[in-house]
């Protein structure tokens, strides 16, 4: 936080508080979508899948990706909030409980991301790179979205999740509202930041009405969208210290880039083109593989690339900040806390050893392994996973384009 100039920086595998809950550390896993959800429900997959990560010592492990509805999906095989869904949440959530972390859910609308047959939204109408046509969502539908992530909130708090993250990032739904590039609208959810910004502070006041003091609700934010005439990190600070004036949220996830365009701008390292063409059904592949080298653009990894960034939001936001991006060792880790962040998230070298966080907080490791590859990043087609360790497919639901 800020003004704690003289404080010793806390131990990042000592007991922390987040909103409500007292976590065993500080290392979150953070969000990569897991691709094991069949029909939108939980499957055994997906409740090994963070057992593991909860067994191996993070703090607190991240559902995701759960769509606030069916036209809130992106992908196949993703998990959605209806009430077929909630005895499997319930399940997984006793399942890390058992392994002494804490849960939470990426809780989203995919907007005019996606690869599956739905009504594509965004604040003005619009193609997707690949052409697809998206609708401008009508004053309505905005109500009904923001009942949606209430309604959401409330399934994920009765199955006992200790936290909620918002998904404002990533060209989501709520992430084009912010940005300029994709929010044209006339109306008071367009032009100025303050405008952008009013789907973002709806939703957090209906989520923390409907769940209450309890549950900890965190959001994930673009501090840039990583594309010309997107979300800049000026406009994205307004936007974190909007969050923080509104008093309603206990953490801000930071992140950027994309996955309406620009992709690789988020995860940096080598852009996994073949992968991803061959991954992608029919069409879309074909796709792919002639505008690969546009949608999957190369930047070089490296060590904590996000940090930059968000030691601006550090300076300017009075919120609990939990720095994310290609953090792998423990020299980052307790960087990230002697620079005033209070979490840090971890989703790519937790993908290729979920036991990582109990081997650095015991000693017997001081980084992780993942070398960037980005192979994983097509693997949410078929089951998510480090696939250099883990080769076969992991999980076969609908494997093409949902109905
Ligand atoms: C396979 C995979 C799936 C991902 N899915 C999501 C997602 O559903 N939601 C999200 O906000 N970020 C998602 N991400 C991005 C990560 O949360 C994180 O921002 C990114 O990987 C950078 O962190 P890292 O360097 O620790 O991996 C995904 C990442 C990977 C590798
Ligand atoms: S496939 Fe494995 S090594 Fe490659 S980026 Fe993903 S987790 Fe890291």
């Amino acid at each position: 936080m800020l003004d704690q100039p003289d404080k010793a920086p806390p131990d990042p595998f000592g007991p922390a508080t987040l909103g409500p809950l007292r976590l065993r550390n500080r290392v979150i896993k953070a969000a990569t979508f897991e691709g094991m959800s069949a029909g939108g429900v939980v499957s055994p997959s997906l409740i090994d899948f963070h057992r593991r990560m909860a067994a191996g010592g993070v703090a607190m492990t991240t559902v995701s990706y759960v769509a606030v509805s069916r036209d809130g999906r992106g992908a196949p095989n993703e998990l959605y909030i209806h009430d077929g869904a909630a005895e499997g949440l319930a399940e997984i959530a006793r399942a890390v409980h058992a392994e002494g972390a804490a849960i939470s859910a990426q809780l989203g609308h995919a907007g005019a991301v996606g690869t599956i047959r739905k009504r594509y939204l965004g604040p003005s109408a619009t193609r997707t790179i690949t052409g697809t046509r998206v609708h401008a969502i009508s004053a309505a539908e905005i109500d009904a979205v923001v009942e949606d992530f209430a309604t959401g909130a409330g399934m994920l708090a009765a199955a006992g999740f200790d936290a909620v993250e918002l998904h404002f990032g990533h060209h989501y739904l709520v992430s084009a509202f912010l940005s300029p590039r994709w929010n044209r609208r006339k109306d008071s959810y367009g032009g100025p930041v303050q405008n952008r910004a009013r789907l973002a502070l709806r939703i957090l006041a209906a989520v923390r009405d409907r769940v209450g003091s309890a549950m900890a609700v965190t959001a994930k934010l673009n501090m840039t969208d990583g594309i010309r005439g997107g979300l800049d990190v000026a406009d994205s600070i307004e936007v974190a210290r909007l969050l923080a004036a509104d008093g309603r949220l206990d953490a801000l996830e930071l992140s950027a880039g994309g996955s309406q365009a620009n992709q690789m701008f988020m995860f940096r390292g080598d852009p996994p083109r073949k992968e991803m063409a061959a991954a992608l059904p029919g069409i879309q592949g074909a796709v792919f593989r002639l505008a690969g080298p546009v949608l999957f653009r190369r930047y070089p990894f490296r060590e904590a690339y996000l940090l930059p960034m968000a030691r601006q939001f550090r300076a300017a936001v009075p919120l609990p900040l939990v720095l994310l991006g290609g953090i792998n060792t423990v020299d980052t880790i307790r960087q990230a806390m002697a620079e005033g962040f209070d979490f840090v998230a971890m989703g790519r070298a937790l993908l290729r050893d979920p036991a990582l966080v109990g081997k650095m907080a015991d000693g017997s490791a001081t980084r992780g392994n993942c070398i960037h590859c980005n192979k994983c990043v097509p693997s949410i087609y078929s089951g998510t996973r480090c696939v250099l360790d883990h080769p076969e497919p992991l999980y076969v639901g609908n494997p093409g384009p949902m109905p």
